[in-house]
């Protein structure tokens, strides 16, 4: 007896610790043998839409904030054409005003006019989006469009008088010049100019200044500087470090360019993909409804190309002929529709962006692409069709127009409807009462919930009928309270990925939303995957969640069964094959703060094989990872032989993913 006591007095101190807090008595059993279920090769994607300046002042490298001089107070009220332009004299005395007499394009009605009215230094500048980041060593390239007006205080048609000289500066914010270009203006018809400035010196807080000292005045319009090393260096680029974190992601799909952007603030500010493409200068820009302004110059043909880079399919998102049922201020009963008599030409204009996109480069819009520099098509498959609209019949026989139009043309396109903004309700009983009776293709659900939501119902697709039409969980993400974007959240979204991989032939496609969202006052709606500054990025829980997911998908859903108690309510499981490599990989998430011991049984299973397991999380469940605590949670990775059966222990508030190589 007392040899007894003894052991266990000397064992007992060392054993407690590996159970304190632990709970065990699930068991998750695998066939690995199996054929299993197909899953959509689609079923992880992005959600990008301009809101928190995720387009203009993010991905979209421009560095200059309003080069064209299109700002207005619709936008902002405080906002007019000369927004974030600062005349300041120097020594001369200068003028600055708008004009709109000979504009460079319709499109782009507003120009600067600046003039020096007393000889010496009189400068204009702009801070771009709170200050041009700006580093030693690299080459920025700027462009303008110049018209001289007068010199010497005269007009000048004979060009008597020397031409105007102007100087274009990066300055520091305390003033150091850190490059400069110099033109001379003496063309009384719009003239680009372009130069490329290597900095000098590094700060994130410059500024772009144009100095004139000599009398005389003239127009300028669409001044714009560009970092020259954009994500694969493209003119009119992206800026590459957000770019490079969104391919990280390796997204199936890219779905552009909303979200609520896409149906607008009002029937003239729906998204009219025409609009956005062709010389910079030459497109539309309007107001965003999120508030700010789109200069779009990240337009259609940046997006198509954009998810060509990044190997994403392609999936454009039109207005279904009708604005945001929030349009006009007038809370849930905004919905206008365009006028009957414009709907064919509207319909014509979805089933030109298929021909953009698809058509050969002779083709009228095929051309267009072509013009742009890209003859081959974009292999575009799939469309989407309004956004969360309201689904009245206002909307429905403007949908159907387009529905029908594009069927009987493009029976190879899936046209993806909208089934509203809620995971029930009316408006998406309608959208799925539109769907059966069209037999839609796909249906767009949307989901913002807390994250107790997504694990009650981890069943929800599990029961959806097959025959009915598949499924893009196109926005979703789990909402805390005071919506942080903690790892409770990002675990929620992990279980919940679990179920759309079990129910990944009819759940085609998901994306998080939304994407991007810069801090620095602008950002309008948390949580977002990635946040960032001018100059920096930050990946929140959830991006790594999406990522690891993506990395470690499979195409064939093995049956699993995960047996557990009822203290086991927060555990969630999937397994999957992935064919071409045969690995196997079990994703394992534990919501719970407690660490729980799994029996996994993979029957079928030969041998020990060599296996590598991620592990992220582990930590408080409030834990948040931003600009204040950067990557303070990221995937941790070893490897390990395993075997027919084992044991795991899963951290407290942890994904595990486990991939057996070669396994089935
Ligand atoms: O993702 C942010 C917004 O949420 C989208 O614009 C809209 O579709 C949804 O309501």
């Amino acid at each position: 007896m007392n040899r007894i006591r003894t052991i266990a007095r000397t064992i007992l101190p060392w054993l407690a610790p590996l159970f304190a807090g632990a709970a065990w008595g699930a068991t998750l059993t695998v066939d690995t043998t199996a054929p299993g279920k197909a899953i959509s090769a689609d079923l992880i994607g992005i959600f990008f839409e301009d809101l928190n300046h995720a387009a203009d002042g993010g991905l979209y490298a421009e560095l200059v904030q309003n080069r064209s001089f299109e700002f207005q107070a619709t936008e902002n009220p405080r906002w007019n054409a000369l927004s974030f332009w600062t005349l300041d004299n120097a020594g001369g005395r200068g003028r600055l005003s708008v004009d709109d007499g000979e504009p460079l394009h319709p499109n782009n009605p507003h120009y600067a006019v600046l003039e020096v009215v007393e000889a010496g230094p009189v400068r204009l500048s702009n801070p771009g989006f709170k200050g041009i980041p700006v580093q030693a060593g690299e080459t920025y390239r700027l462009s303008l469009y110049l018209r001289r007006l007068y010199a010497a205080g005269r007009w000048d048609a004979e060009k008597t008088v020397a031409p105007l000289p102007l100087s274009v500066r990066l300055e520091s914010a305390g003033g150091d010049v850190l490059g400069e270009a110099t033109f001379q203006i003496d063309d009384d018809g719009w003239r680009r100019q372009r130069a490329e400035i290597v900095a000098t010196g590094t700060d994130a807080g410059a500024r772009l200044v144009l100095q004139a000292t000599v009398r005389g005045g003239f127009a300028l319009d669409e001044v714009s500087l560009f970092p020259e090393k954009t994500f694969l260096g493209r003119e009119n680029g992206l800026r590459a470090d957000l770019a490079q974190a969104i391919a990280d992601l390796k997204p199936a799909f890219m779905r552009f360019p909303g979200g609520c952007l896409v149906h607008g603030h009002s029937i003239n500010n729906l998204y009219r993909w025409k609009e956005t493409i062709g010389p910079v200068e030459q497109r539309r820009q309007q107001r965003n409804l999120w508030g700010y302004h789109q200069s779009m110059g990240l337009g259609f043909f940046e997006y198509f190309q954009f998810a060509e880079d990044i190997g994403a399919k392609p999936l454009p998102v039109v207005p279904a002929g009708v604005c945001c049922q929030n349009a006009g201020y007038q809370g849930g009963t905004g919905q206008r529709g365009l006028p009957l008599d414009a709907m064919p030409d509207y319909v014509q204009e979805v089933l030109d962006l298929i021909e953009y996109a698809n058509g050969p480069a002779d083709s009228e819009w095929g051309a267009r692409r072509a013009a742009a520099g890209h003859p081959e098509p974009f292999g575009l498959e799939y469309i989407g069709v309004g956004n969360e609209d309201r689904i009245t019949p206002l909307f429905r026989k403007r949908f159907e127009m387009i529905h029908k139009a594009v069927k009987a043309r493009h029976p190879e396109i899936t046209v993806i409807g909208t089934v509203g903004p809620f995971s029930e309700g009316e408006d998406y009983e309608q959208g799925w009462a539109i769907a059966n009776a069209l037999s839609l293709g796909m249906v767009d659900e949307h989901y913002y919930q807390p994250p107790d939501w997504f694990w009650n119902n981890l069943s929800r697709y599990d029961g959806y009928d097959r025959r009915r039409s598949q499924v893009y969980l196109g926005e979703y993400a789990a909402h805390e309270e005071g919506r942080r974007h903690t790892l409770r959240a990002a675990l929620a979204e992990a279980a919940y990925l679990t179920s759309l991989e079990r129910n990944g032939d009819i759940v085609r496609m998901s994306s998080y939303a939304p994407l991007l969202a810069r801090r620095e006052g602008y950002t309008n709606w948390a949580p977002d995957l990635i946040y960032f500054t001018g100059t920096e990025l930050f990946r929140s829980i959830s991006y790594h969640v999406q990522q690891l997911f993506r990395a470690h998908r499979g195409d064939r859903y093995l049956p699993t069964a995960l047996q557990k108690d009822a203290a086991d309510q927060r555990l969630a499981a999937s397994a999957v094959r992935d064919s071409a490599s045969g690995d196997l990989i079990l994703k394992l998430v534990n919501g719970d703060a407690a660490r729980r011991v799994l029996q996994i049984r993979l029957p079928g299973l030969r041998g020990s094989r060599p296996a590598e397991l991620v592990v992220l999380g582990g930590v408080e469940a409030e834990t948040i990872s931003d600009e204040a605590q950067p990557d303070r949670v990221l995937p941790q990775s070893s490897t390990r032989p395993l075997g027919e059966r084992f044991e795991y222990e899963a951290p407290p508030h942890s994904l595990t993913i486990i991939r057996v190589a070669g396994a089935t």
